[in-house]
């Protein structure tokens, strides 16, 4: 059944009447695919991108290139597929991202624009044009050389959410350093490992992070950390705290220099360097099927076109006149491509926001929704989950009338979620793009375009234009419908170029399963028959939390690190606030005590190693782990107890007995 939606502006009003709101949610949960909302004009002609995509991939993503980049040394070659899956694009052009970001929005007279509406968690505001942008990051970039930082360098970034963040990242595209930027909600030692295995050079960061009214000190966790590591020669560190009361730095003479000294005394011009076109831009680290995060390599022109290029097309996107807002932090490659690198490039104004969705109340987001006209609001499902509970009043005390797209990213979105996120924040007028997409990928794969596909709540619907998706049965058949492995079958602009200084972990993560030229994404999915991709979940270890990829074998090696724990299995259950939740199963070692007390510290110590984020929700005490007779741990297996399900098959167990005891365990555990 389809559903045209007429829209009603008012209708997030409703949210009072919670009753209505129930009835109308339940009425839709019938309805099976949406089609655009009847007063959306779409603005971009992406038919005629799919039409031309469709004939000529190759020179679909050329012209794009042409038309929506800035090329110092315009390009003869598109693709180089000669060597898969080292695929380069437009590798004889040269151009810079940071001028792609900021000078040509600048020349153009597009000065004066407001690159970012900045709040702080205290109500702070800043607004950052894109020439303040620009002179920002022309300093940092003559600062970083000055501390001796040349092209293919590693910089580490490890930032809260304020525009020094973009100023950082840019101020690196200017002269050809690779960022490596780690998000500011893991702990101090995975900053280090990361920056350790790509011998960052220098590391920009921050005084101390605030949340929710509270201040930590972050540089004093990364002295702790990073004392000696003997390839790090700097550490930039911005002053964050002031206002709201500064935290105590140590400076180390020689080593550490302030962000604000550093661009007072740098000279205030600094052309942007010409790079190739396969110049490394960044490397971001993800998770994998190991505890040794992948570290993902983008590179220059085919990452900057995909970000472009798909934040224009998925949120139909009109710099002249849209504000756009994704809440994602930039430490996750939502944040690279869809907070800096897609707005800056598309010159758009963007609201950046430091805190968190619940400060100082539940309706601070819909609050900078309304202030600065948000048309285009990017956020994440666990997100839009947090909001149902916290109600629909809160939303209601603010005109949401300025927005027109809404967007989804980072895990399956249930259709409750969908149909709320439609209803009550976007009034039934505004399309929902649910994005697929990966770190690995660098832009947007599958989404709707609004105006034009119609959106099944729980699809992220057909492919982008250019981008050739399909689904393999486990022997690499095809299949035309039904559920299996997804792969992409061509090359794309943005794809990974490499896992950093491990080629051999690159090629055999993605593409040996089924050969050089299928890529392996590592999700599962169904394939309707209207051609509709639904994203089901991740088939190697790694678990979704809130939309934020963890390693189960990152958190086992993190557990079995404490001194009283012998072994440790990790497994994900599915959570209703947070998609997936973390459950650990583990040995103590014959003297130790598993009570309470010890839960709690097993939890504080995975925070001190990982990050709070990769905290087990539940640990259960075992005594025995259930494995193969050659002793492999049968995760599965974990993972049925985990979820109360039936057990399965458990007569390839060494000890099938242990079974029986964990599911009594489980059933009494907290
Ligand atoms: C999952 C985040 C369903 C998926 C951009 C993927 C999604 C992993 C969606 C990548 C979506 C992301 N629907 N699942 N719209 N978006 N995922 O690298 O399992 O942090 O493989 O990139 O998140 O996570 P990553």
């Amino acid at each position: 059944m389809a559903a045209t939606d007429t829209g009603d502006a008012n209708r997030a009003g409703a949210g009072s009447a919670g009753g209505e709101l129930e009835a109308e949610l339940a009425r839709l949960l019938a309805v099976e695919s949406f089609d655009p909302p009847a007063g959306f004009t779409p603005r971009q002609p992406e038919q005629a991108d799919a039409r031309d995509a469709a004939a000529d991939p190759v020179g679909f993503w050329a012209a794009k290139a042409r038309e929506l980049l800035s090329w110092d040394k315009p390009f003869t070659r598109v693709l180089d597929d000669t060597n898969p899956p080292f695929y380069r694009w437009f590798d004889d052009g040269e151009l810079n991202v940071s001028a792609n970001c900021l000078d040509r929005h600048v020349a153009a007279g597009l000065g004066e624009r407001v690159a970012y509406h900045w709040r702080g968690e205290e109500g702070e505001r800043r607004d950052v044009t894109y020439a303040e942008l620009l002179a920002d990051t022309q300093k940092l970039a003559n600062g970083l050389l000055s501390l001796g930082v040349a092209a293919g360098d590693v910089v580490g970034i490890y930032l809260p959410m304020i525009p020094e963040v973009a100023v950082a990242m840019l101020a690196c595209a200017r002269i050809g350093a690779v960022h490596n930027v780690v998000f500011g909600g893991f702990a101090p030692s995975a900053v280090r490992e990361r920056m350790e295995v790509s011998d960052a050079k220098v590391l920009i960061t921050v005084d101390g992070a605030r949340r929710k009214g509270r201040t930590a000190a972050v540089k004093a966790g990364v002295d702790e950390e990073m004392a000696d590591l003997p390839k790090l020669e700097h550490v930039v560190v911005v002053r964050s705290t002031g206002p709201v009361g500064g935290v105590e730095t140590a400076m180390r003479a020689g080593r550490d220099v302030w962000y604000d000294e550093l661009l007072a005394a740098a000279d205030p011009v600094c052309p942007p360097a010409p790079l190739g076109a396969e110049h490394p831009l960044f490397i971001l680290y993800s998770s994998g099927s190991t505890a040794k995060p992948k570290g993902i390599l983008h590179t220059t022109g085919g990452y900057l076109l995909g970000a472009t290029y798909t934040h224009r097309a998925v949120f139909d996107l009109d710099p002249e006149t849209d504000v756009y807002w994704c809440s994602a932090d930039v430490g996750w490659i939502t944040g690279h491509s869809y907070i800096v690198y897609g707005p800056l490039s598309n010159g758009v104004t963007s609201v950046m926001y430091e805190g968190a969705p619940d400060y100082p109340d539940f309706d601070i987001w819909w609050q900078l929704i309304a202030e600065y006209k948000v048309t285009i609001f990017y956020t994440a499902p666990t997100a839009i989950r947090a909001c149902i509970k916290w109600g629909a009043e809160y939303p209601a005390r603010h005109d949401l009338s300025s927005l027109r797209v809404l967007g989804s990213v980072g895990e399956p979105i249930n259709p409750k979620a969908w149909l709320w996120y439609h209803e009550v924040i976007g009034g039934g007028r505004c399309p929902i793009v649910d994005t697929w997409w990966q770190t690995e990928t660098g832009s947007i794969m599958i989404s709707p375009i609004p105006g034009i596909t119609s959106t099944k709540p729980g699809s992220a619907t057909r492919p982008l234009p250019g981008i050739t998706p399909a689904l393999l049965t486990e022997d690499g058949e095809p299949l035309a419908e039904g559920t299996g492995v997804l792969v992409i079958t061509s090359p794309w602009p943005s794809m990974l170029r490499t896992l950093y200084r491990d080629d051999e972990r690159f090629v055999q993560t993605y593409f040996s399963r089924f050969g050089p030229r299928t890529y392996l994404v590592g999700d599962a999915a169904r394939l309707d028959a209207d051609g509709y991709f639904w994203i089901i979940g991740r088939i190697d270890d790694v678990i979704n939390v809130s939309g934020h990829r963890l390693s189960t074998a990152e958190v086992e090696s993190a557990l079995v690190s404490h001194e009283a724990v012998a072994e440790a299995a990790v497994v994900a259950q599915a959570d209703a606030d947070t998609g997936q939740a973390i459950v650990a199963f583990v040995t103590l070692r014959g003297d130790q005590v598993g009570d309470d007390d010890m839960i709690a510290e097993l939890r504080d110590h995975v925070a001190h190693r990982i990050g709070k984020l990769a905290r087990p929700r539940r640990v259960i005490w075992a005594e025995d782990l259930p494995k193969t007779r050659s002793g492999k741990i049968m995760r599965r297996l974990l993972r049925d107890v985990a979820e109360g399900r039936e057990l399965g098959d458990v007569t390839t167990l060494r000890d099938p007995s242990v079974m029986a005891a964990l599911a009594a365990k489980v059933a009494t555990a907290p």
